[in-house]
This record gives C-alpha cells, structure tokens and sequence, in this order.
C-alpha cells in the first residue's frame, strides 16, 4: 500500500502517520522530518536546505525529490507525509504508483490554534500537543524518552508564510489527484481519535478492492 497524506500545516499529518505506521506497518515518510534530519547533519546540503525551512518555503525539488526517492526505492509499503507539495514533485513521482492521496481536510483557523501548543521529541520523529495530546510525563517524549521542544520555524511570521506556500503551491494537487481519481477527502476538524477515525475507513475500503 503505498499512500501520501496532503493537508495545511499543522493539519494533523503527522499525527495521523504515526498512527497508520504503527497499524498498519506502514513506512512513515515525513518529508519535513527528512529534511530536518540533513540540517542536523550539517553537510553542505543540509546548510542550503536550513535556509529553505527557516524562510517557511519550500525546499527546492533537486533536494527533496532524490532523497524521499532515496528513501522508498526499496520499499512497497509507505506513508508519504508532506510529499508531493507541487505538481512538479507530484510529476517526479508517477512511477511510484500511488494507491490513495488522504486530503486532511480543515479550517485554517482551527489549525492555527494547534501551533502554540505544539511540541516534538528530540528525533522529530513523534508528535504531541500540550492540551490536546499531552505525553506520560510532561516534557518527555513516550517513545524514546527525550525532552520535548518547540520547532524553530513554528512562529507566527514563519507559519503565515507556509500557509501562503501551501495555497499556491500545495493546493493546485488537489484538483490534481481528484482528476487522477486517487483522492479522498477526510474530515480532520475534529479530535485525533475521530480524524484517525475517518482516515481508517478509506483505508479499510482500499484494502478491500
Ligand atoms: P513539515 O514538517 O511537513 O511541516 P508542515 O507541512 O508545515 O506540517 P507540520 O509538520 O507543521 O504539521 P502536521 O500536518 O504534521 O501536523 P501535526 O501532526 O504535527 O515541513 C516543514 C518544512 O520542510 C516546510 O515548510 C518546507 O520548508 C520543508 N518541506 C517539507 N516537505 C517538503 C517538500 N515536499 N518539498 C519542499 N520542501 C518541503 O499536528 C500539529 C499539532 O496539532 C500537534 O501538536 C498535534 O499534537 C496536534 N494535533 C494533531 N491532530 C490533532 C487533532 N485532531 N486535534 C487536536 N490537536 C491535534
Ligand atoms: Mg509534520
């Protein structure tokens, strides 16, 4: 099964992923995450990639494309999180042959509430929300029991910036699944337990045809 998860910042992708990675033993790739992981290295990449994510746009494809394609060339079985973001990267992508695009479908202003309570483990690899998805022990990550910290480009000039890049970069690939009949619109305003709800049965209803 090899699925993309496409939505506004802070839609819930992440979220979401980690639940269908763990059950449906799926490869969960963040695109965001991965590029992250390159910053942190420091390579001469990672530097110009740093630049991209610090300004909220987005990383060109020359990056981006080879390393998420790097990064499943082995592998039948994948969530896509934030990737594709452009046609041109939806293009790049044909032969992978998607089964199903998840649109996390939702209203700005709710997500916008999300950020400030938003916080990530050490790896970036998990997810929590102060009020809405606490962990265990405040501050810790549950899984590999790291601190918790706020994401450097989660601030509001940064965050105004990737909505505007989602508008008129990401959004164009809505119609652009729909037209290749691989789109499926999830209603995401509601709590995690009721979107991941929702994002089930279109993949139970995959897993049937
Ligand atoms: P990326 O890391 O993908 O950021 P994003 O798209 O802005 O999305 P977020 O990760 O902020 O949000 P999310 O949808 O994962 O929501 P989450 O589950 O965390 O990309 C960052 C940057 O990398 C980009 O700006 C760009 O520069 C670069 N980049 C990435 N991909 C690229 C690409 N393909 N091409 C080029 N450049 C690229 O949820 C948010 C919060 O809400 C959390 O605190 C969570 O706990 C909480 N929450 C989640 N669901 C719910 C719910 N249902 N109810 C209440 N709270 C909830
Ligand atoms: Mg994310």
């Amino acid at each position: 099964m090899k699925l993309i998860l496409l939505g506004p910042p802070g839609s819930g992708k992440g979220t979401i992923s980690e639940r269908v990675e763990k059950d449906y033993k799926l490869y969960h790739l963040s695109a965001g995450a991965l590029l992250r992981e390159e910053v942190t290295k420091n390579t001469t990449i990672g530097k110009q990639i740093k630049q991209y994510i610090d300004r909220g746009e987005l990383v060109p494809p020359e990056f981006v494309v080879q390393l998420v394609k790097l990064a499943v060339q082995h592998k039948n079985n994948y969530i896509l999180d934030g990737f594709p973001r452009s046609i041109e990267q939806a293009e790049h992508i044909i032969d992978l042959k998607i089964d199903l695009v998840i649109l996390l479908d939702i209203s700005q202003d709710l997500v916008i509430q999300r950020f400030a309570g938003r916080r990530v483990c050490q790896t970036g690899e998990h997810g929590y929300h102060l009020q809405t998805l606490p962990p265990k022990t405040p501050g810790i990550c549950d899984v590999d029991k790291t601190p918790l910290q706020q994401r450097q480009d989660d601030n509001p000039d940064i965050i105004k910036k990737r909505f505007q890049v989602y508008n008129n970069e990401t959004k164009p690939l809505i119609d652009y699944y729909q037209k290749a009949h691989l789109l499926k619109k999830i209603n995401a305003n509601g709590t995690p337990d009721e979107v991941y709800q929702n994002v089930q049965k279109v993949i139970q209803k995959l897993k049937k045809k």
